[in-house]
């Protein structure tokens, strides 16, 4: 019940959407609007092709800048991937790991997902890590084992130190891109259940520091429920994000959650 001590963090997704021109554009509009913002972290998790323009554009302004995904290796034949070294060179803060777009498409698996979440601790970036039931694992009453053994899996070996440094969003697959929100206390329940998993791993302290956010179909019309809930510290936003007021009432919403 400390959630105070947690930052709450509103980080857009933005997937494979907008040009070079589109995304300084968007971010150009969005940066005057989340100025004022201070118990916040408002952060844009840009395609590669974005990353420079977008860290252009939002220097001296309180937008950090995430990629959606990093290799686990440092360096080598990896022909179209992107290390994590990589992006820590350009000013990139955050990447996002293990979104069920990359396990259900790309063959991501939770080795993986623990492999590129090391990497990029290693590096200096600050992992979002996805975690999430499919509709029909929901349906058979396993949410909860689905979600312990992707947090122990996808976890493995990390320290207490580490794992403060991570975030974790509950994003539950069937309320992605659906336009199907988690009810609050859907969403509520499945990350303060995530907060005791790491409680026992790494003790209440280290669970309570660890920001969780929900995200799946958040928009500016639930996230102020969503975000009041004590253990629901913020959002992963994917169409939402694409338009700078809609993400903006997001925002807000979260700094009086
Ligand atoms: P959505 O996507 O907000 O469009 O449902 C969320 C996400 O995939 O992170």
């Amino acid at each position: 019940m400390k959630k105070n001590v947690r930052k709450a963090i509103i980080a857009g997704n933005w997937k494979m959407n907008k040009t070079r021109p589109e995304a300084k554009a968007l971010l150009t509009e969005l940066a005057p609007m989340v100025a004022d913002v201070k118990d916040v972290e408002v952060i844009a998790c840009v395609p590669f092709t974005n990353l420079e323009t977008a860290i252009e554009a939002t220097k001296g302004t309180n937008i950090k800048i995430g990629a959606q995904n990093c290799h686990f290796e440092k360096s080598g034949a990896f022909t179209g991937e992107i290390s994590a070294d990589m992006l820590v060179e350009m000013g990139v803060e955050y990447v996002v790991l293990g979104h069920s777009e990359r396990r259900q498409y790309f063959g991501e698996t939770d080795e993986t997902v623990n492999k590129r979440t090391k990497a990029a601790l290693a590096a200096g970036l600050k992992p979002i890590v996805c975690v999430g039931e499919l509709l029909w694992e929901r349906e058979c009453d396993i949410t909860e084992e689905v979600i312990a053994r992707q947090i122990k899996l996808d976890f493995y070996s990390l320290t207490s130190e580490d794992i403060k440094k991570c975030v974790i969003a509950y994003e539950p697959v069937w309320a992605i891109g659906t336009g199907k929100t988690a009810t609050a206390e859907q969403a509520q329940e499945v990350c303060a259940f995530i907060r005791g998993c790491l409680a026992k791993q790494y003790g209440e302290d280290t669970a309570e520091a660890v920001t969780i956010q929900y995200g799946g179909s958040m928009n500016a019309g639930n996230a102020a429920e969503l975000v009041s809930k004590v253990d629901v510290d913020g959002g992963l936003i994917g169409g939402a994000s694409l338009k700078a007021p809609d993400f903006t009432a997001i925002v807000k919403a979260a700094e009086n959650g």
